[in-house]
């Protein structure tokens, strides 16, 4: 760790120059002020991204940020937070140079994780210094907590007992401030946005004019259209009649957790600890402390290695939005919940992926497989080249079933389209023996020729078969 040391002998070096200033913002400024004890609750605790400045009082390159920065925090109020952290006082030493700051200015971003109880994404802003220039990176950092709803989607988002705020607009994007209202009302009201070329749901709600936006306030309540203008105060105003939005910051003793009492009170945040370590992580831990979220997909190499692979066993891949929605949401944590359980049972199962679909392997994946649904679940196995596609509730009891059913080897079983199984050679053959296809030969009455089949002879016909499409193409 030599940051935090060279860090320290710049700030003694500097120490000397004349004043002890003050921080740069003054109390009135919209630059929120955090030190390394509020960092936690204030900014990585947030369920909003944060731009955070590192900054000393004496340095001039912070100082000519200084109007920028303002400015885009006016800008940026309701959709993000800017907050600036003064790393010449003493008691915030430490975590700067735990953050890795080694000069002043640094700007960086903080990014809550997609999943409620991850870890923020901490990134260095290397953009133009400018408001606009910030407004624009943060923006585009703000999370994704909207379901896009389609026709088909539309009884499933309607399902349940939360209000529903839905945008109707003949845009394709989701804006920053649908975005920001879907962050405020975080698993309260279940925010959609819906396109005008979905027909059957814009005329169920006799939708005529776009963007409308609409809040259905329970199940079999009347919905109630939004009759003001689209900006964020006012919208949360109208969205009142239903339900506060989270607070922000939580408040300091969360009511939620008057029924643990018992257990002893959680520990306020280690000033002295840098944030990428695990202070971040026990906050959320304590929440659910036994689910082991899944893997999620990183890129295409790693969907290749852990499915696509001729060698690759059994793989259970959940097909999930590159932003969180809710049924995205649901899949994850159903399919976290039972590799939970099989982890805790020393059950052999298979391993269980998130797949969002900003991976591009995704993209090919569904086309492929001709999968509609934003969320799919499906089984894998591309040593022996077939698929199975899960349909039904995302509850964790609805995809347990088809779980056992696939340990079982039962249910349709489809053939992996060619192209599909990567074409690598194989990893030297480790294999591990696979209880499922043992069971799957008694299940489905294939015969255990067919099952046993060596993976060359699949790899063979599969090569063939991608030969052949090239050959079609030509
Ligand atoms: C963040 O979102 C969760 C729901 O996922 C909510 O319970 C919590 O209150 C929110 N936190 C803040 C600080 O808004």
């Amino acid at each position: 760790m030599h940051q935090p040391a060279l860090l320290t002998a710049i700030t003694a070096a500097l120490a000397a120059l004349p004043s002890a200033q003050a921080g740069l913002y003054t109390r009135s400024s919209p630059v929120l002020q955090v030190d390394a004890r509020s960092y936690q609750r204030l900014v990585a605790d947030s369920n909003y991204t944060t731009i955070l400045e590192f900054y000393a009082p004496w340095c001039g390159h912070c100082q000519n940020l200084k109007p920028a920065f303002e400015k885009a925090a006016k800008k940026l109020d309701g959709y993000a937070k800017v907050a600036a952290i003064d790393c010449d006082e003493e008691e915030n030493k430490q975590f700067c140079g735990g953050m890795g700051v080694q000069g002043f200015p640094t700007l960086k971003t903080v990014r809550p994780a997609k999943k409620a109880g991850g870890k923020p994404i901490i990134e260095d802003y290397n953009g133009p210094r400018t408001a606009t220039g910030i407004v624009e990176d943060v923006l585009n950092k703000v999370n994704n907590h909207v379901t896009r709803v389609a026709d088909k989607d539309l009884d499933s988002f309607l399902e349940g007992d939360k209000p529903k705020a839905v945008l109707f607009s003949d845009k394709g994007v989701t804006s920053a401030l649908l975005r920001s209202i879907a962050i405020a009302y975080l698993d309260v009201i279940n925010v959609g946005q819906i396109r005008n070329k979905e027909t059957a749901a814009v005329e169920k709600f006799g939708i005529t004019k776009f963007p409308t936006f609409m809040l259905i306030p329970g199940p079999g309540k009347e919905p109630v259209i939004y009759e003001g203008e689209l900006n964020k105060k006012d919208m949360v105003e109208f969205l009142k009649q239903v339900a506060e939005p989270n607070p922000d910051p939580a408040p300091a003793k969360k009511k939620s957790k008057a029924k643990k009492k018992d257990e002893p009170k959680q520990a306020p945040p280690e000033p002295e600890e840098a944030p990428e370590s695990s202070t971040v992580e026990e906050t959320p831990a304590t929440a659910t402390p036994s689910v082991i979220p899944i893997a999620s997909i990183m890129d295409d190499a790693m969907l290749a290695k852990e499915c696509l692979q001729k060698s690759s066993h059994t793989c259970i891949l959940a097909f999930v939005p590159a932003g969180e929605t809710e049924t995205g949401t649901k899949a994850v944590d159903s399919l976290s919940q039972l590799s939970t359980k099989y982890i805790h049972g020393k059950r052999h199962t298979f391993p269980f992926f998130a797949l969002p679909s900003d991976i591009p392997g995704a993209g090919t994946l569904r086309t492929s497989l001709e999968l509609k649904d934003e969320v799919e679940i499906i089984a894998l196995n591309a040593r022996r080249g077939w698929w199975r596609q899960y349909s039904g509730d995302l509850s964790a009891g609805s995809v347990e079933s088809w779980i056992d059913a696939i340990r079982m080897g039962d249910g349709e079983k489809k053939k992996l389209p060619s192209g599909v199984v990567h074409e690598e050679a194989p990893e030297p053959a480790a294999d591990e023996p696979e209880s499922e296809t043992v069971e799957a030969v008694h299940g489905t009455g294939t015969t255990a020729e067919e099952e046993t089949e060596a993976p060359e002879v699949v790899v063979e016909k599969l090569e063939d078969e991608v030969n052949e499409e090239k050959h079609d193409e030509l």
